[in-house]
């Protein structure tokens, strides 16, 4: 069993090597996309975010990415708890939200694009009973530093599920957790809850399986946190899975419909009359430093001359 986002103590390391060796990943995990798999440009999954390391992120931009989430109010994203738990401890303790940042509105992880926004995150507020054995309740909201407007079409509020899914219904993930780091979408169905149940030897009600029995299509690391559509509602949050896109062996999402009660309540301790003061993100867009680097060399190679 395998977390869908780097998890624990080793999340710097992770994002650390999975940036360096990327090329490397990008060789053994050719499988390893949302497959089905069709890359797919933000616009329309105008609420899925990237979240990410401030740390790696402000040394490059697009390296600090670890998970995803998804928009759901104007200063709230829904992710996964595993992406934010301190440690392998329980119960769980969450990591400092100024380690974090949520970049909304862009198809590509290194670029902000036209409409890319970067947020500071004010607040995470992680399941309590969060376990990082079982991945019960692995669900977290992330309570941004500033509303996220929404004049822009490449960033949206996704309404939650309201009611079950049956099986065989077919919804959607997407997510940028492919060798390419390329925003990817995919279509899989929810599987029958007895038959994962069988798969898995145990899976709780608050957990909901999808994806094919013959593989293919699934969710991967990277993609953790990220969304599970169905009906046009979040009805799932990418949590774990067995590889990705193994036969026999669908990915498993946190039910959110389970959790709605814990969403309004979490929801309703935020203190939306607060903004912290952060410290600012000092990040650099990739194109505006390759194109301060042109810059700088040919002020350079000017004055040399
Ligand atoms: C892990 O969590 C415990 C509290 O349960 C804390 O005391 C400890 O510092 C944490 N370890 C790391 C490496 O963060
Ligand atoms: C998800 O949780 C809801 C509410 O507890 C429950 O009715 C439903 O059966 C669960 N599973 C699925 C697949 O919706
Ligand atoms: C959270 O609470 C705010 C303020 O009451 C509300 O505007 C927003 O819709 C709520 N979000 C969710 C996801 O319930």
């Amino acid at each position: 069993m395998e977390q869908r986002g780097s998890g624990c103590q080793c999340q710097l390391l992770m994002a650390l090597l999975s940036h360096l060796m990327l090329a490397v990943v990008a060789e053994l995990e050719t499988h390893a996309k949302v497959v089905g798999g069709h890359p797919i440009s933000i616009e329309v999954v105008p609420y899925q975010v990237s979240v990410r390391l401030r740390a790696f992120d402000e040394i490059e931009f697009g390296a600090g990415h670890m998970c995803s989430g998804t928009v759901i109010s104007q200063r709230v994203v829904c992710s996964a708890a595993h992406c934010f738990a301190d440690n392998a401890t329980y119960p769980p303790v969450y990591n400092d939200p100024e380690d974090y940042i949520v970049v909304g509105g862009s198809s590509h992880l290194n670029t902000f694009g036209r409409f890319g926004q970067v947020y500071l995150v004010q607040e995470i507020i992680g399941h309590e009973a969060y376990h990082p054995f079982t991945l019960e309740n692995d669900i977290a909201l992330v309570f941004l530093n500033s509303y996220i407007p929404w004049q822009h079409y490449t960033t949206r509020a996704l309404p939650l599920a309201t009611q079950q899914v049956q099986p065989g219904t077919l919804c959607l993930i997407s997510g940028w957790g492919n060798p390419f780091r390329a925003l990817h979408q995919g279509v899989v169905p929810i599987q029958d809850q007895r038959l994962c149940s069988f798969i898995y030897n145990h899976l709780p009600i608050s957990q909901i399986c999808a994806g094919y029995l013959r593989g293919g299509i699934d969710a991967c690391k990277g993609d953790s946190g990220g969304p599970l559509v169905c009906r046009g509602q979040l009805t799932g949050i990418v949590s774990w899975g067995v590889d990705c896109g193994r036969d026999f062996f669908p990915g498993v999402y946190t039910n959110v419909s389970h959790f709605l009660k814990w969403i309004e309540r979490a929801n309703s301790s935020l203190d939306y009359s607060k903004f912290l003061k952060m410290h600012p993100f000092n990040g650099v867009d990739q194109r505006c430093f390759d194109f301060y680097v042109v810059i700088s060399c040919l002020i350079l190679a000017i004055s040399s001359v």
